[in-house]
């Protein structure tokens, strides 16, 4: 039998109209919008900021669009991933709200949880899915409502972050694309450095949660910053290095949009010229698992059949990773 490769077949993709500017920022927090430009590149940042609307609305649209563009009936699709850290919910999970919505109803859909690497380890997920023969149509969607969660008097952390939500559509092919090759890590030490303190079961919501604030995202940007830039590199030196990838032959580097700084470094270890690089922080913000799906699917039109495109992401956890696919179509 030929071996099945796991392909992308379509992308995806919403953000919220509103442009949370970083004059608007400067103006919540101590900060300036020549800082937040120079040190982490984002300009802008979308916004969910309608009552009652979570992080389901945002993966429901982006899937919509997806079953629209790829003519998909969503009877079937046959399994639904999605990777968020802002779930609508602790439960039910936000892929069964997105399933339930879009009728995608013969199929099973779960979360996956890896912060902002999620988006890549659940493609891994979905890759030996389809591989398997059990699987033909799997959306894995990255979607993160991060301005639920973030503090807009802590200039540590609010001037990065922003919301948006993609789905890309994995099927099986047996030509010459799609996932090749992944290297993905966890460490169990980012703890103290990347987390949500409260509203999970260690310390559920009560008066002194909300007293402390520690229902906001915490950042020690520092340490976060180093593991991602050597982790990224190394992750995505090997991947390279292993599937005979260097700046010849590879078109897209794909990093997570966490610090233009640090997408920089990455470029520069792998001696990736910038234009090569796809980059979505300086109107996005880090939208956390939405990065990745977010930028294949601004530049989808500038994709050919057959580009080697290599990934890398870093999160809490630590998690971090790096894959290579070569991509499955030509611009519609
Ligand atoms: O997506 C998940 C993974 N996340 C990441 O990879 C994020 C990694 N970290 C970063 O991108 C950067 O560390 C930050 C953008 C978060 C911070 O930038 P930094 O250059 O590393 O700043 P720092 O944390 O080392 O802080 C330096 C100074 C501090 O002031 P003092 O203590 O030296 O007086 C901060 O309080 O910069 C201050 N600072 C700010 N000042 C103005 C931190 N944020 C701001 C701000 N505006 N928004």
């Amino acid at each position: 039998m030929e071996k099945l490769h796991a392909v992308i077949t379509g992308i995806g993709g919403y953000v919220p109209d509103y442009v949370l500017t970083n004059e608007e920022v400067a103006r919540m927090a101590d900060t300036t919008e020549e800082w937040i430009v120079s040190r982490t590149g984002v300009r802008e940042r979308r916004i969910l900021n309608e009552e009652g609307l979570g992080t389901s609305y945002m993966a429901r649209k982006a899937v919509r669009q997806l079953l629209d563009r790829t003519d998909t009936d969503p009877l079937t699709v046959d399994a639904v991933i999605c990777s968020t850290s802002t779930a609508d919910y602790h439960f039910p999970s936000t892929a069964s709200i997105v399933l339930g919505r879009l009728g995608m109803t013969n199929a099973h859909a779960f979360e996956l949880s890896a912060a902002c690497s999620g988006w890549l380890f659940a493609m891994e997920q979905a890759a030996c899915m389809v591989e398997s023969g059990r699987y033909k149509k799997v959306v894995v969607i990255g979607a993160d409502k991060m301005s639920s969660i973030l503090d807009y008097t802590d200039r540590n952390t609010c001037a990065i972050f922003g919301d948006g939500a993609a789905a890309a559509l994995v099927e099986p092919t047996t030509e010459d694309v799609g996932w090749i090759d992944s290297y993905m890590r966890t460490d169990g030490q980012g703890l103290p450095f990347l987390n949500l303190q409260a509203g999970g079961s260690v310390a559920p919501p009560s008066y002194f949660t909300l007293e402390h604030r520690m229902h906001y995202l915490h950042q020690e940007g520092r340490t976060v910053f180093k593991f991602a830039v050597t982790n990224m590199s190394e992750a995505s030196a090997l991947v390279a290095g292993r599937n005979g990838l260097s700046r010849d032959n590879i078109d897209w580097v794909v990093p997570h949009q966490a610090n233009i700084r640090i997408i920089d470094a990455v470029a520069k270890r792998l001696d990736m010229p910038m234009e090569k690089v796809m980059t979505n922080i300086q109107h996005l913000g880090n939208t956390s698992a939405g990065t990745l799906p977010l930028a294949l699917w601004e530049y989808e039109k500038q994709l050919h059949k057959g580009d080697n495109i290599l990934f890398t992401v870093f999160g809490a956890g630590f998690t971090w990773g790096a894959a290579y696919m070569k991509w499955g179509y030509d611009p519609r």
